[in-house]
Formats: structure tokens, C-alpha cells, sequence
């Protein structure tokens, strides 16, 4: 087994790449090509034969959430039911687990996994999920951790893209929102990049442009990039256009006094009924939910708005996730 490290140190990239997601999910980083369509393909088969895989019985899923979910833990939590398994769960660990005793991570998921096959956990620390798999007997699945992850959101996002497209490959992504907070943006910029062709497009205020790290990986992958201030001129070129929220809650005092600053100036970087008649014909709305604002309702009977249906994904996604790391056995 792979010895994993901070996620602050640098040898962190490349040690990740090392960890088989069929032994622990954390980080889009870990995902070739190979494992990629083997989630694609299986999810497929989870959408077509609903009810008749039960690859689960006998085992119990963990559900460890320290920050809010809708769509995550509930898809989690369904998909692990739909495969037979049981599961245990907090939806507010961060209160109704010995955390609110002062309890460690690593010891709440010692003890979590020593009653569970799987843990599924989501966390506002960026390296919570690889501290996690450090001490954890079973696999670790990282619903979600700090700024910096969400892998099994970008499987689900490219499952969508590819179910439109019929490929990955020289797809034109643009990206609009919070940009630097966001972590479905960054597992989703990490995937998009192992597959050629494919370019972005990313649309945000300047203090909320992607970090430098992020654009430098998408450079060493020898794919293209642009940053602009102009929707417009972004929706008419994408293919996918992929819209998230403002990360409220992890900004900085500064980064919210910039943005009202921005917001009074030029309104909110939203697609509405007067601007989605830019986007392709053929192109697709993505967002990982919630919206706040940023895609008017009145679109969502538009052919391009495949958000809802994205979201439904979550589910096929996270059925073939689950029984991909139980037919491994959590081994590489
Ligand atoms: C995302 C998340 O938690 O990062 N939500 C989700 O899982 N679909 C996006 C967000 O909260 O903005």
C-alpha cells in the first residue's frame, strides 16, 4: 500500500497518483483513463439494470458528513441501498459526533471503520479525506473535502458530458463562477485534463480566477486555456458550460468585500432566458447544485439544461463507485 503524505507537500501530487481508487476515492488526481470508462461503463449497466444489482448485501456503508449535502449524501446513501448494502449515518457530524467532544478525525474513523466496509465522508479541511484513508481499515470515499476535492462529483460531471457527447476528448469547457474556491472545478479541470483536445474557458471576476497550480497543470498536460471577465463570449464557443456558485462560506472577509464591490458594478455571472440563446445547439448547461442565483429558473424546460439529470447521474455514478471498490476489495 502507497504511503500517503500531507496534501500541503509537494511529493503529495505525485504519491497520489500511485493510490488505486479501488482502495481509497480522494482525489480526481488518482483516476487513468482505464478507470474512468470502467465507472462509465458500469454506471451504465447500474442505470439499465436498477434493482437487479445487489453486489452489496451484507455491508455496511458509513455516512460521515461534517459539512451540509442534499444531492451527495442522499445519492450516496440511495446507491448504497439500491446495491442491498445497510448504512450508518450523520448528516451533522460536526455536532452530533464525539467531534462535538473534541474527538480527533482520525480517531472518530478508526472507530467508524471498525463498524463499517466503506466510509463516505465529507469535511471542510482540505486534506481530511487522505488523513482519513492514513488510519482507516476500509476505503475511504471523499465526498467532498475543504477547497480541494470532490472526485466523485467530476465522475458523475464527465459521465453527464460523455452520455451528451459520446467522448472526452476535444470537449470546450467553459467554467463560470467561484473559481477559486470551488473544489468541483478543480477535480472536474483535473479529469477533463487527462483526455486530448480538450480546452477551457474560465469566466470569473479576477479575485476569483482559478489558482496558478490548477492552470499550470492544465499547461503540463499540453491543453489550452483562457480567462475572461466576458460570459458572452464564452457561452458561444463552449460545449459544456459549467456554472457554480459563490463559495460563501469559504471566502475570506476580503474575497466577500471584492465581490459586492463587483456584484454592485456589473450583476451577477448568471445564465437567464436573454443570454442561453448564445450557447450552441448542441451544448449543455452543467452545474453541481445548488444554485444561487446563478441560472435563472425559466431555462431549466430549455434542452440545453441538463443540470437535474446530471444531478439523477449522481446516483448510476455512485452505484458503479461502490461496487467497483467492492469487487477490489479495496485492494489495488
Ligand atoms: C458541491 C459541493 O459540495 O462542493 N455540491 C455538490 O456536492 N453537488 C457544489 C457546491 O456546494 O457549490
Amino acid at each position: 500500500m502507497v504511503k500517503i503524505t500531507s496534501v500541503y507537500e509537494e511529493e503529495y501530487k505525485n504519491k497520489i497518483k500511485q493510490i488505486s481508487p479501488h482502495e481509497h476515492i480522494l482525489d480526481s488526481r488518482q483516476f487513468d483513463q482505464g478507470y474512468i470508462y470502467e465507472i462509465l461503463l458500469n454506471a451504465n449497466l447500474m442505470k439499465k439494470e436498477m434493482g437487479k444489482q445487489k453486489d452489496l448485501i451484507g455491508k455496511i456503508v458509513a455516512m460521515l458528513f461534517y459539512e451540509p449535502s442534499t444531492r451527495t449524501r442522499f445519492s450516496f446513501e440511495s446507491a448504497a441501498k439500491r446495491l442491498g448494502a445497510e448504512t450508518i449515518s450523520t448528516e451533522n457530524a460536526k455536532e452530533f459526533s464525539s467531534a462535538a467532544k473534541g474527538e480527533t478525525l482520525e480517531d472518530s474513523i478508526r472507530i467508524t471503520s471498525g463498524y463499517s466496509d466503506f466510509i463516505v465522508i465529507r469535511h471542510p479541511e482540505d486534506d481530511s479525506s487522505v488523513r482519513a484513508a492514513m488510519v482507516s481499515d476500509v476505503p475511504i470515499i471523499n465526498a467532498g473535502s475543504g477547497k480541494s476535492q470532490h472526485p466523485t462529483q467530476a465522475l458523475l460531471d464527465v459521465y453527464t458530458i460523455y452520455d451528451h457527447f459520446g467522448r472526452l476528448e476535444n470537449i470546450k469547457t467553459c467554467v463560470v463562477g467561484d473559481l477559486l474556491n470551488g473544489r468541483t472545478v478543480r477535480s472536474l479541470v483535473y479529469l477533463l485534463s487527462k483526455f486530448r483536445g480538450n480546452e477551457f474557458y474560465f469566466v470569473a471576476p479576477k479575485f476569483l480566477m482559478p489558482p496558478k497550480d490548477l492552470t499550470d497543470h492544465i499547461e503540463e498536460a499540453g491543453l489550452n486555456h483562457t480567462k475572461t471577465g466576458s460570459l458572452l463570449d464564452a457561452l458561444s464557443w463552449a460545449d459544456v458550460v459549467y456554472m457554480t456558485r459563490t463559495q460563501l462560506e469559504r471566502m475570506t472577509d476580503t474575497e466577500k468585500e471584492e465581490l459586492k464591490a463587483y456584484e454592485k458594478e456589473y450583476g451577477r455571472l448568471a445564465i437567464t432566458p436573454e443570454n442561453i440563446i448564445n450557447m450552441p445547439e448542441k451544448s449543455i448547461l452543467l452545474h453541481p447544485l445548488p444554485r444561487v442565483g446563478e441560472i435563472d429558473p425559466r431555462i431549466d424546460t430549455d434542452p440545453r439544461a441538463r443540470y437535474f439529470e446530471q444531478a439523477k447521474n449522481g446516483l448510476y455514478v455512485r452505484m458503479a463507485i461502490l461496487s467497483t471498490l467492492n469487487r477490489h476489495n479495496g485492494k489495488s
